[in-house]
This record gives structure tokens, sequence and C-alpha cells, in this order.
């Protein structure tokens, strides 16, 4: 038999279950905009109303792909190159979305991701140079038809995202070790991302207290996806 998302996808044109079809999140933007954050309040609001939620993040969200992620972390900032970096961010990926995601929609569950695919666009090719079409044919074959119904792009200026991951604890990972320069052509690569594929994205303005972005966040889900 085949799995059940082949069926309940809603880009297949399919909607068995109409409503009831488990919807795919993720999560985008920068270094400490508050991705964490905000899936945090996202998942509880949505169990609330009786949704099975599944959080996720990435690099990693699944054995083999957190043994990846350790690769990736860790180290120097210069450790991989840009492409070899996207390799294994696709090879996770593809364990990630195998092992994870699909079987949790299989049986009816939204799973929220930190992080999937457009973070690869965003800093390997928008801010470190590989060539996007590249990244858009490992897309097409690692993620395939099983793109989220909806993207969170989490946007604020470059200096108040970073002052907020110092603040929690100092600039911790590789990526935060980078200069300003970096962070900045990595924001404009996810705006260029939500204007590239409106259907599916949505920026969200991450400035202002916690609770102000999740009414933002909480806007945007009910109006795309609980209709
Ligand atoms: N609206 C907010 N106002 C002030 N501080 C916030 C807000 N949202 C999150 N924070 C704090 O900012 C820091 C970064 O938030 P969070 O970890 O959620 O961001 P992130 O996008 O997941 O970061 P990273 O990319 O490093 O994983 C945390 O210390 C968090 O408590
Ligand atoms: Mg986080």
């Amino acid at each position: 038999m085949r799995p059940l998302w082949l069926y309940d996808h809603p880009r297949r044109g399919i909607r068995a279950w109409g409503d009831m079809v488990a919807k795919f999140i993720t999560f985008e933007g920068g270094e400490g905009v508050g991705k964490s954050t905000q899936i945090r309040l996202l998942a509880e609001r949505l169990r609330g109303s009786g949704i099975e939620v599944v959080t996720t993040r990435e690099p990693g969200g699944s054995p083999g792909a957190e043994q990846i992620r350790k690769l990736l972390v860790e180290g120097e900032p210069g450790r991989w190159t840009p492409l070899s970096e996207a390799l294994l961010l696709f090879a996770a990926r593809a364990d990630h979305l195998a092992r994870t995601i699909n079987p949790a929609r299989a049986r009816g569950a939204w799973v929220i991701s930190d992080r999937f695919a457009d973070s690869t666009w965003a800093y390997q090719s928008g801010a470190q140079g590989v060539a996007l079409d590249s990244v858009k044919v490992l897309r097409k074959m690692v993620v395939g038809a099983d793109e989220p119904d909806l993207t969170l792009i989490l946007d604020m200026p470059v200096e108040d995202g970073l002052a907020r991951a110092m603040e929690r604890g100092g600039l911790e990972n590789r990526y935060e070790r980078m200069g300003l320069p970096f962070h900045a052509r990595l924001r404009q690569a996810f705006l260029d991302i939500a204007k590239a594929e409106p259907e599916r994205c949505v920026v969200i303005d991450a400035r202002g207290s916690t609770d102000a972005v999740a009414a933002r966040i909480y806007t945007v889900v009910d109006e795309r996806l609980m209709r």
C-alpha cells in the first residue's frame, strides 16, 4: 500500500480528508530572530485546538541527520566548502523527511520544522555563493512534492538578531561567529526567497515582544491553513 501522505498532500490536489490534512510549516530567518521561541508558542496553541503537532529542526531532526548536524555545527567557520555543506545538508534533509516528517504527516500530525530547505538556499547560495541552480536541483531531488504548506520567514535588522543571540549566551555556532556582511546577505536572501515564492512564504516582522510576534504568526497560520 502506498503511504498515506501520497494521498493527502494538498499540492497533489487530492484532499482526502478536507480540513484534516496534516500541514507542514517551516520557520526560517537569521540567527536569534526568535524561531525556536515562536515554534514553541505556535505548537502549544495548535495543540490547544486539538491538533497533534511534531516539532523538529534542521540540520537534524532524525538520528542520522543529527549525526550529520554535528559535522556541520562544530569546528571552524571554514571547515567545509559551501558546496560540500549544501550536499551534507541535503543528505541530512533526505533522512529527516523519510524518517521524521513524512511518517508524522502520514498519521495526521502537523509538523513544524525549525529551518528547512530555504536555509540552504539563503546560507549556502545567497550568503556563500553556491549556484542557486544547484541548490534548486538538489531541492527538487530531495524535497520533491513534500514542500512546506507554509514558510514563516522571521525578519529583523541583523544587529538586533545577533544581539538577542548574544544575550542568550554568546555567539556559539559557526554561523553566529561570521561577520555582519554575511548576516546582511543572509537577511536579503530570505527576503528574496519570500518574493520568489509568495504562495508558500510569508515574512513576519520579528521585532517587538514575544507575544506580539506570536499573534502576527497565528494570524497568518489561521488565514492560510485553518480555513
Ligand atoms: N520577541 C522577543 N523579544 C526579546 N527577546 C526575544 C524575543 N524572542 C526571542 N527572544 C530571545 O532571543 C533569543 C533568541 O531567540 P530564539 O532562540 O528563539 O531565536 P532563534 O531564531 O531560534 O535563534 P537561532 O537561530 O540561534 O536558533 C533567546 O534568548 C530568546 O529568549
Ligand atoms: Mg533556534
